[in-house]
């Protein structure tokens, strides 16, 4: 079992810089080695070449960087699909969760699988109802093909709601509670995991999404409370636990295939030494497998 590790150093849709040392804190962190002791294979496949974001300029506001944003996430489509038709599992190192679009796309080309969303936030927007142009917080939508995603070509899967769960969120702007219950999207908030427990409530995401050929468990750190995860741009206080992420996580494990992975949101520069690279490192230890007996 190998794993392809695949670098997106993009904060194109982030308005905080930083993230796009995600995939060196997290290489940083060890992750190579932790995935050694799991059994698997880490094969590091380096970093997707992008250009500084200060070297660009823009563009619209209601979708800033959005060019740049669709030359990376095409490459990255390209890169995990190549990698998944060599046998290998594809996990991706962000970036901002704009990246999602090209790993999404590539994970589903040729292949039918769920998609779950680890998130405080909905990333539901559209240019129409962004209140930010940060193409993060709109990533899930394009995949979806909500508003004006539905006619770029660059972010089609054939990715329907119905596979899709989001679990965790706590912050969800106006337009994405209305993109929610328009299209049906499966959501377990923050509150839900409270009153029922994350492992139940991740068995019930899984029912949902589990797709004939795996899923892409998409993960963004901001998911966890700041406390525990403080590298991020946009942190929202109230997130799962320590335990509770390892707990969902560990669930996924047991009773899904996970077919391509990624970490994002992870920003070195607001962090606590290091220590939201590390853990999305053992986020993703859980999420493979790793056992504590
Ligand atoms: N909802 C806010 C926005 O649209 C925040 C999105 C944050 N997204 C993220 N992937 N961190 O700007
Ligand atoms: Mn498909
Ligand atoms: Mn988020
Ligand atoms: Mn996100």
């Amino acid at each position: 079992d190998t794993i392809r590790i695949l670098g997106a150093p993009t904060d194109y849709g982030a308005s905080r810089r930083g993230v796009d040392m995600g995939p060196s804190a997290i290489r940083y962190a060890g992750l190579a080695a932790t995935l050694s002791t799991l059994g698997v294979d880490p094969l590091d496949a380096g970093d997707l070449s992008v250009p500084p974001v200060e070297a660009d300029d823009p563009g619209r506001a209601d979708a800033k960087y959005l060019p740049a944003i669709e030359s990376v996430c095409t490459e990255l489509a390209d890169r995990v699909a190549d990698a998944l038709a060599d046998g290998d599992r594809p996990l991706v190192l962000g970036g901002d969760h704009s990246v999602a679009i090209g790993s999404v796309v590539g994970s589903t080309r040729d292949a039918d699988i769920g998609v779950l969303w680890f998130d405080a936030h909905g990333d539901l927007n559209t240019p129409a109802t962004t209140p930010s142009g940060n193409v993060h917080g709109m990533a899930l939508a394009a995949l979806l093909g909500h508003g004006e995603f539905a006619s770029m070509s660059w972010t089609g899967t054939g990715i329907d709601p119905e596979n899709v769960a989001l679990v965790g969120v706590r912050d969800l702007d106006p337009g994405e509670r209305e993109a929610i219950r328009d299209h049906g999207i499966t959501t377990f908030s923050i509150s839900e995991i409270d009153r029922r427990g994350v492992t139940s409530v991740v068995e019930d995401a899984l029912d949902v999404v589990t797709g004939r050929d795996g899923v892409h468990v998409s993960l963004d750190l901001d998911w966890i409370d700041p406390t525990e995860a403080p590298g991020v741009g946009t942190p929202v206080r109230g997130g799962v636990t320590y335990r509770e992420a390892h707990a969902a996580l560990e669930r996924v494990a047991d009773e899904a295939t996970v077919r391509s992975l990624e970490l994002v949101e992870v920003n070195p520069i607001l962090d606590d030494h290091n220590r939201t690279a590390e853990l999305a490192i053992e986020l993703a230890a859980s999420a493979l497998g790793k056992q504590i007996l």
